[in-house]
């Protein structure tokens, strides 16, 4: 599996704490068969969450390093939260696609609606950025409201289930989410959403993936699993 969504940078956001702790996520991701991973670390404007990539390179090329000596593949991207001021932020350089490439993880308010989400993620499309939408299945003001994430499909967005969902990580309604919106073809992408060596979300992921292939099939469950990550790193199509 290729991981699009983590916090293994040490001591940038809410992430890794330490740069041992880093290595330790590290050593669970090859443990479990993980070869390429998103660094994607948190940017809330106005939070204390609102490092640059230029304020970060130094730390990431290190554990680029790290990592590439264990035999796992690093980019650096960031989760987005979303906001009307997206757009300029990334012109101004302060925020990061998923490696230089058009696409971008977002992610919008847990739970409650936010009014301008279609409108931010119509203004970015147009602007030639793709939204990946962030862990669709854990919006619980978001329940249940498939047409909310057709819309979105409809549009251009794409998304990115945490695989953890699907074994009860994040509670009964997020597993049912994550099995339906799979069903629905809705999702395009898996990550872990890793924040802790304690989490055990990889401890997951061979369970998850079984999930994953029984609802969308082989074929589909390795576009979901590598080939769109892969497609991704190298800003194509999808
Ligand atoms: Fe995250």
């Amino acid at each position: 599996m290729k991981d699009l969504h983590s916090h293994f940078l040490p001591n940038v956001d809410d992430g890794a704490k330490s740069e041992e702790m880093t290595l330790l996520m590290l050593k669970s991701a090859l443990d479990h068969g993980v070869t390429d991973i998103l660094f994607t670390p948190h940017y809330i404007v106005d939070s204390r969450f609102e490092k640059t990539k230029e304020e970060n390179r130094a730390i990431f090329e290190k554990m680029k390093n790290v990592a590439k000596f264990m035999g796992i593949n690093v980019y650096y991207g960031n989760e987005v939260y979303c906001s009307a001021e997206i757009l300029s932020l990334y012109k101004e350089g302060k925020i990061a696609t998923l490696n230089n490439s058009r696409y971008m993880l977002i992610e919008i308010p847990m739970n409650t609606k936010m009014h301008n989400v279609k409108e931010i993620f119509f203004e970015l499309l147009s602007h030639g950025i793709v939204p990946i939408l962030a862990h669709p299945e854990r919006y619980t003001a978001y329940y249940e409201d498939y047409n909310f994430f057709y819309d979105l499909r409809k549009m251009g967005v794409l998304m990115q289930l945490n695989f953890p969902s699907l074994v009860g990580f994040y509670g009964r309604q997020a597993e049912k989410m994550a099995k339906m919106l799979l069903k629905y073809n809705l999702i395009s992408f898996v990550g872990s959403d890793l924040h802790s060596n304690r989490d055990e979300k990889y401890e997951k992921m061979e369970k998850a993936k079984n999930i994953i292939v029984k609802i969308v099939g082989e074929v589909n469950a390795k576009e979901i699993m590598e080939n769109n990550f892969l497609r991704v790193i190298y800003n194509q199509e999808i």
